[in-house]
């Protein structure tokens, strides 16, 4: 089992969720089996649940740890009842969007806190997503939205924590600002990650896994540079490894136990 050092700081494994971003289950699957125990989790969203449903999400975590990015976004009520379901699957994290609003949020906590209780296990982070970063000024001016993104991101991001929420999932230019609004304790997951040996695609602004977690991130989540290499359980390894080597790890994860144990385990 791995768990946190003595310091506790997290392992670098523990850190990283791997994104099982395909609706074919058995490509899910085994995407999830090459990374089981190398890294900490894998993440799982729209397309995949879209196409197979809550067995195929159970089948393609196949027991790693889940971060379940369904980023739902309704009535307070409906996110309620859709947390509800979701814990049933014993994601470790969750998310909503923070433009739902304070009744929606809290609705979401309170639904996670009650159903794991329910159900006997460990409570899901629920995270809040703030601005789409697929959003720019323009975007954002034809839906209303006026001022810098930088903003409204901050904004949301001091609204998903004063509604109960554990964190915001965040690009890498909005970690050190978040960190320092928001705190130790709240839990910034960080897509947008490329190891430096890794092409960017169509992220725009990148960070490697070092930079991401010397800026402040909890966990960051990795697609491409591990599910379209061609070995992905050697993409994944060689990524803990140069986290393990760089001497900047953080400790601030607040996702229960080490992924990878459960992982192990699972
Ligand atoms: O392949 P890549 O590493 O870019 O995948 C990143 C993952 O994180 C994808 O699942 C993508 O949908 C997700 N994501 C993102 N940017 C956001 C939010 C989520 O890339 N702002």
């Amino acid at each position: 089992m791995t768990t946190p050092s003595q310091d506790g700081t997290i392992a670098p494994q523990d850190r990283i969720f791997a994104a099982l971003d395909t609706p074919d289950i058995e490509r899910a699957a085994a995407l999830s089996k090459a990374v089981l125990g190398i890294v900490g989790g894998v993440k799982i969203g729209k397309e995949l649940f879209t196409a197979q449903g809550p067995d195929g999400v159970r089948l393609a975590a196949g027991g790693a740890p889940l971060f379940l990015d369904l980023k739902f976004h309704d009535i307070p009520n409906t996110v309620a009842g859709a947390v509800r379901a979701a814990v049933h699957l014993r994601p470790a994290i969750l998310n909503v969007h923070a433009s739902g609003g304070r009744a929606m949020m809290q609705a979401a906590a309170q639904a996670a806190r009650e159903t794991a209780e329910d159900l006997g296990v460990e409570r899901p982070k629920v995270i809040g997503v703030t601005v789409l970063t697929s959003l720019d000024a323009a975007d954002l001016e034809e839906v209303g939205q006026r001022g810098p993104a930088a903003d409204q991101v901050l904004r949301l991001a001091r609204l998903t924590q004063d509604s109960g929420l554990d964190g915001v999932v965040c690009a890498p230019q909005e970690i050190a600002a978040l960190r320092e609004a928001c705190g130790p304790g709240f839990l910034l997951v960080v897509p947008g990650i490329r190891p430096s040996w890794a092409a960017s695609g169509d992220q725009k602004r990148v960070m490697t896994p070092a930079e991401a977690i010397a800026a402040g991130a909890d966990h960051i989540v990795i697609g491409r540079p591990i599910n379209a290499a061609d070995d992905p359980r050697a993409a994944a390894q060689r990524i803990v490894e140069e986290l393990a080597a760089d001497a900047g790890q953080g400790s601030r994860s607040a996702v229960p136990a080490g992924p990878a144990e459960k992982a192990q385990a699972g």
